[in-house]
């Protein structure tokens, strides 16, 4: 596995974009098996695989965890080497995020809502570093998990906007047996948090069921579902940042009458001073 420190040192360690068709998984390390299933994705679909590691400090608010975010190098180099990664890129802060750097990247207003609403400029952070990692890698296609909805819909989103040639793939959610996403942040639960935490994906799971059941019946009907979801939630112990159903084709909130065919319930709560998110598709409105 190739190892690059700097650009000059990824410039001479990346094939030819025009002779081997690079996949890239951009990450934040603490990398866990959901990363594991992004990067076989890439070497299902491209040649040469390429992995970055970068803590973001641009996607980070004021008080939010960019300090204790996990960093553990040796492990993750071990885990991507075990994975058959080409070449793993680790750029120092200094050199993607230069001091006084002025131009960033706009996610637009669709950036604003959701998440983007506790957390404000944390999509233009993070469209900013992947646009800088697509310009650096030229891949042929990067892939992203489907755990970050919004983030996933708005890289892809930039892609076109911007008119990059670079396939972007989601790539199904990994879970843990009892179903809550695998995330770099469970490491924050304690013992008790952790085993509260299945309750979230568990009740996400009830409401999309629900939501098919209740299939041509009264738009207003299905969509209290949303703050039904709210209540348990809270109910169970969580709090809620927020819930919502989103046009899977806009990202915009669905508020009828007009239910979408298709839609994302999407939703962000805090177990303590963990922050987890999730989202389950939804099919069959009508
Ligand atoms: O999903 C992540 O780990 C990050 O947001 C990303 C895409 C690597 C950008 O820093």
């Amino acid at each position: 596995m190739r190892v690059a420190r700097s650009f000059s040192e990824l410039r001479t360690l990346l094939p030819p974009s025009r002779t081997v068709r690079t996949w890239l998984v951009p990450t934040m390390g603490a990398l866990h098996d959901g990363h594991g299933a992004l990067i076989d994705r890439a070497k299902s679909e491209g040649e040469f695989v390429a992995v970055s590691i970068f803590v973001n400090p641009l996607q980070f608010g004021p008080g939010e965890d960019l300090d204790r975010y996990p960093r553990t190098e040796a492990e993750d180099l071990d885990f991507l080497e075990g994975r058959g990664t080409d070449l793993v890129f680790l750029p120092s802060a200094g050199e993607i995020v230069p001091p006084g750097g002025q131009v960033t990247v706009s996610a637009g207003p669709a950036g604003k809502l959701y998440c983007g609403v506790s957390r404000p400029g944390h999509f233009d952070g993070v469209l900013t570093i992947v646009l800088k990692l697509f310009h650096l890698f030229s891949p042929e296609g990067a892939i992203f998990g489907e755990k970050d909805r919004q983030q996933l819909f708005l890289i892809q989103t930039m892609v076109r906007d911007l008119n990059l040639s670079v396939r972007v793939l989601g790539h199904p959610t990994v879970r843990e047996p009892d179903g809550l996403a695998l995330s770099s942040r469970n490491r924050y639960l304690s013992p008790e948090e952790r085993k509260q935490a299945a309750l979230f994906p568990s009740l996400l799971e009830r409401t999309a069921t629900r939501w098919s059941e209740l299939a041509g019946r009264d738009p207003e009907e299905r969509l209290a579902l949303r703050d039904d979801l709210s209540r348990s939630l809270e109910g169970a112990g969580f709090r809620v940042d927020y819930v919502t159903i989103a046009d899977r084709q806009t990202f915009l909130p669905v508020t009828g009458p007009e239910i979408p065919p298709q839609a994302f319930l999407l939703a962000a709560v805090f177990l303590g001073k963990t922050r987890l998110i999730d989202n389950r598709e939804l099919s069959s409105g009508v």
